[in-house]
């Protein structure tokens, strides 16, 4: 088997993967500019207008022209999605974990081609994408595991009587809109569609129109290994209007959504208005980082780095607030504000480039306004700054940026989504923990710390789905299917029930008892 990139790869020998993804890269070059369409009933749809698809890196850069499906069409595919759903529920179980499985062997087959696509479109550095394309091959097949482990989702019941023999049974709600952000473009479309369809549901995708093209690519996939016609469809367009008009569609029966808290609570407001219809929401984070005085400085400031600035802050996970205690509080700061200072910003498909840009002029108007209000209200001690020099002058680069700011400031509460933390000092372990929760989102959180006492005490009290404790590799980031569930907690999720966990597939069903009376 070839080398699997996870989140947390560190000083493995990378030179071969990089040779193929030279390689890769150079094939897609070549083939920047072509037009791809929306896929109903397995096939194209091009009549209307295009978005295109450009990378933040570089706004010159045309990647590619996508469909953009009209809202009239919706109704159409959910029609077509309803006809192919009622085939796909009735085929054995078996059947639908083995699509999934060939699935995920050719996204495994093809990472290269998807992860250069991924690094374009969403300004990921090589081994981010990598490791979101084999994310999402593991997702499928480990989402595929649940469903054999649980026999199909059929189990035998009790008995009142000798005569009755009951069934329970889950069974899929119908046809799901599958709607996905632009940060983990592979691992987040293919995860929540593989479950929905694992789970003998449709699926309508869509995707971020920041990333088409991995939408494509995964359609590709799942096409190539033989999923029926219907079953899985793919709408590209704006969230506003192609994504707000299947949640009021009224023959979609769930949504599965994972974006900012906004756009989930009106996707939720939007699909509970006559009934109340099955809304898996995953949403932001506003995640912390306690680092304790007993703590390995070297690894905390390696995970708070790396959770931080990894993919440009850009992750749900990533580390927005440290709390470190006063005495370590002004080491630990400058060196931080090093590391930071050290990190390679530029174009994310270079090998040496560990942060690219964030997704779009929006983002960097809102890195503007944070650093401007740091610097009203405290004090910026690395970056700061747009990065406009030389080949960056065309994208979307900023400095990784560490502050401080006044207890409870705007820019320690509200989620911005941008390579910027802010420190604080704590004197008591009590009062750390105090300011862990004191925000609405409860998503990821991390501990550094040498005693028991404190791992155990945060592990027990920090309210967020995803705890970790002493991670170099990441503070709060990096969970992996099957090893870490990544439940949102507060307004961070809506279910209680986290991706890459092992109750996962079971939400996108309901529940059937089946009670037949023999004749003794
Ligand atoms: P977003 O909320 O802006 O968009 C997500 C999706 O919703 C996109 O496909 C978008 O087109 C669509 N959308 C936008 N407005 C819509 C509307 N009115 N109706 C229907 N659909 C609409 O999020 P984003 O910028 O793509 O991604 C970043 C956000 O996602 C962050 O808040 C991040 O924390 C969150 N996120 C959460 C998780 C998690 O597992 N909890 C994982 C990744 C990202
Ligand atoms: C994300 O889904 O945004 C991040 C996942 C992780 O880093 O654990």
């Amino acid at each position: 088997m070839s080398f699997r990139v996870t989140y947390s790869v560190v000083n493995a020998d990378l030179s071969a993967l990089h040779r193929e993804f030279d390689a890769a890269l150079a094939s897609l070059r070549s083939a920047f500019g072509k037009t791809f369409p929306s896929w109903v009933d397995g096939r194209p749809l091009e009549s209307g207008d295009w978005l295109e698809s450009r990378t933040p890196s570089d706004g010159r850069v045309l990647l590619a022209r996508f469909h953009r499906a009209p809202t009239a069409e919706i109704g159409r595919a959910v029609e077509i999605a309803h006809r192919a759903q009622a085939r796909w529920a009735k085929a054995p179980w078996q059947e639908r974990v083995q699509r999934m499985a060939d699935a995920a062997d050719l996204i495994s087959k093809r990472r290269m081609e998807i992860a250069a696509v991924a690094s374009l479109e969403v300004g990921k550095n090589r081994l981010e994408s990598l490791g979101d394309v084999e994310e999402s091959a593991d997702l499928l097949r480990y989402y595929g595991s649940q469903v054999t482990e649980a026999n199909g989702f059929a189990r035998p019941l009790g008995k009142l009587s000798a005569r009755e023999d009951t069934r329970d049974l889950l069974r899929p709600y119908g046809v799901f809109a599958v709607v996905s952000p632009f940060n983990f473009p592979m691992a987040l479309a293919a995860g929540m569609s593989g479950a929905a369809l694992l789970a003998g549901n449709a699926v309508i995708l869509k995707p971020s129109e920041a990333t088409p093209w991995c939408a494509q690519l995964l359609y590709a996939c799942l096409r190539d290994a033989g999923l029926p016609d219907g079953v899985f469809q793919v709408l590209h367009g704006e969230g506003e209007t192609v994504g707000a008009a299947l949640a009021r569609h009224p023959g979609i029966d769930g949504v599965a959504f994972t974006g900012s808290t906004r756009v989930g609570m009106e996707l939720f407001r939007l699909m509970s208005t006559d009934r109340v219809r099955p809304c898996l929401l995953e949403m932001g984070g506003k995640n912390a980082a306690v680092v304790c005085e007993s703590a390995s400085l070297d690894d905390a400031v390696e995970g708070c780095a790396r959770s931080t600035f990894g993919l440009s802050g850009q992750k749900c996970s990533a580390l927005s607030r440290i709390y470190v205690a006063k005495a370590l509080h002004a080491k630990f700061l400058e060196r931080l504000s090093e590391r930071a200072q050290a990190i390679t910003v530029g174009d994310p498909t270079r090998a040496d480039v560990f942060m690219g840009p964030v997704i779009d002029g929006e983002a960097v108007e809102r890195y503007g306004r944070a650093c401007a209000e740091a610097r009203a209200r405290g004090t910026v001690h690395a970056g700061g700054a747009r990065l406009t020099e030389g080949e960056l002058r065309h994208g979307h680069f900023v400095a990784p940026t560490v502050v401080s700011v006044p207890r409870g400031d705007r820019l320690e509460r509200e989620e911005l989504f941008l390579p910027f933390v802010t420190v604080d000092a704590f004197d008591s372990y009590d009062e750390a923990l105090g300011l862990v929760n004191a925000v609405d989102y409860g998503l990821t959180a991390g501990i550094f710390s040498q005693r028991a006492e404190e791992i155990d005490g945060f592990m027990d009290r920090a309210q967020a789905g995803v705890l970790y404790a002493n991670r170099a590799t990441g503070a709060t980031t990096g969970a992996w299917p099957g090893v870490q569930s990544f439940c949102g907690w507060k307004a961070s999720g809506s279910t209680g029930k986290g991706g890459c966990g092992p109750y996962y597939v079971a939400q996108f069903a309901r529940e059937q008892s089946q009670t037949r009376m023999g004749s003794t």
